[in-house]
């Protein structure tokens, strides 16, 4: 049988044996008495690699979002977000639901808001017909639109209008690392221009589960109310964070290879017909290739893709998504071209 290529997304990897290791010999205690070392030291950590006074240790990226909004805003109040972000897309409008707060959607160029377009969606007040804006939320990277990277200037740029606007600013950092070594930065270089920060151990950083989420010391301590509140108070969670160490202390600079990867399969992919890809948007590890000029639907080419052995995912009509990740490498992405190729020669056959 020929080999599986998972490229649906990079959650879909494997611990790596040295977390399997680090799992079976972690030290443990009950860390919703804060009596977990392994926690504690994993939220250490990641406080001080994102350049933070405190950090804490969440199920997932949703609940890490979902905990930082609902610890920022009140019922009723209005949250800034990118059109497309993760936030409004895909957490099941747990902003709405948890927190009692809208979305003000506002559309960005590949995920990045300017200064200005953040500006115009603060509202203006006092006034009895507006939504209080109580938080700027951005994506970096930005999942929707391709894995792209906020430059630090528009970090800057948005930083300085929340704090004019005496609004805070939080970061789904799902995929902060990437960003980081797109940009050949240190994590705190692109973190110190928000107040909180969500990452992800579980997406290219290869841990089996959880997020860390971070800010100052009261925020965190308003945090953790929040993940009680939602059912995120773990007991020996030690088993689970001690590989999010290993995936911290030793898999972010190989993010690199898969950027490499990403960046070649954009680029074979792109020179095939009715394929069309924004090659600026590839920027880490993401390609996101609309279809239309196949003739086939996103959903049909994922299935014919998905029958020669390479799984890939629809992002909506005629967009499908792209993944690369640490269990696939650049034979497994030249494979995955190859049966692409394989597929447009019997479609247009
Ligand atoms: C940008 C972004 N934010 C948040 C999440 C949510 O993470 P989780 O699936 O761990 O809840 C994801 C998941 O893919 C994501 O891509």
């Amino acid at each position: 049988m020929t080999k599986r290529i998972d490229l649906r997304s990079d959650t879909v990897t494997q611990p790596t044996q040295a977390m399997r290791e680090a799992m079976a010999h972690a030290e443990v205690g009950d860390d919703v008495y804060g009596e977990d070392p392994t926690v504690r030291r994993l939220e250490e950590r990641t406080a001080e690699v994102l350049g933070k006074e405190a950090a804490l240790f969440v199920t997932s990226g949703t609940q890490g979002n979902q905990v930082a909004i609902a610890a920022h805003v009140h019922g009723g109040d209005e949250v800034i977000a990118e059109a497309e972000s993760h936030i409004f897309y895909y957490e099941a409008a747990a902003v709405a639901a948890i927190a009692g707060a809208q979305i003000r959607q506002v559309p960005g160029v590949r995920g990045v808001l300017s200064g200005a377009d953040v500006r115009a969606a603060i509202r203006e007040e006092p006034n009895p017909h507006h939504p209080h804006t109580a938080l700027i939320s951005l994506e970096n990277t930005h999942n929707r639109a391709g894995g792209t990277v906020w430059p630090l200037h528009a970090l800057a740029e948005v930083q300085a209008v929340g704090r004019a606007a005496g609004v805070p600013v939080h970061m789904d950092g799902a995929r902060l690392f990437n960003a980081a070594v797109a940009l050949g930065v240190a994590p705190r270089d692109i973190a110190q221009y928000v107040d909180t920060v969500q990452v992800c151990l579980s997406k290219g950083l290869c841990a089996p589960v959880g997020s860390v989420l971070a800010g100052s010391r009261a925020f965190i301590e308003r945090a953790r109310v929040w993940r009680k509140r939602l059912g995120g108070g773990m007991r020996q969670a030690g088993v689970i964070a001690a590989p999010g160490l290993v995936a911290l202390e030793t898999m972010v600079d190989r993010l690199a290879e898969d950027h490499a990867n990403a960046r070649w399969f954009a680029e074979a992919v792109a020179e095939l017909p009715g394929m069309d890809v924004d090659l600026e948007t590839v920027q880490t590890n993401i390609v996101i290739v609309d279809v239309a000029g196949t003739g086939l639907t996103a959903n049909a080419f994922v299935n014919r893709l998905g029958e020669a052995g390479v799984l890939c995912s629809a992002f909506g009509p005629t967009r499908v998504r792209f993944v690369t990740h640490h269990d696939v490498d650049r034979a497994d992405v030249e494979a995955a071209f190859a049966a692409v190729a394989g597929l447009l020669q019997g479609a247009h056959a």
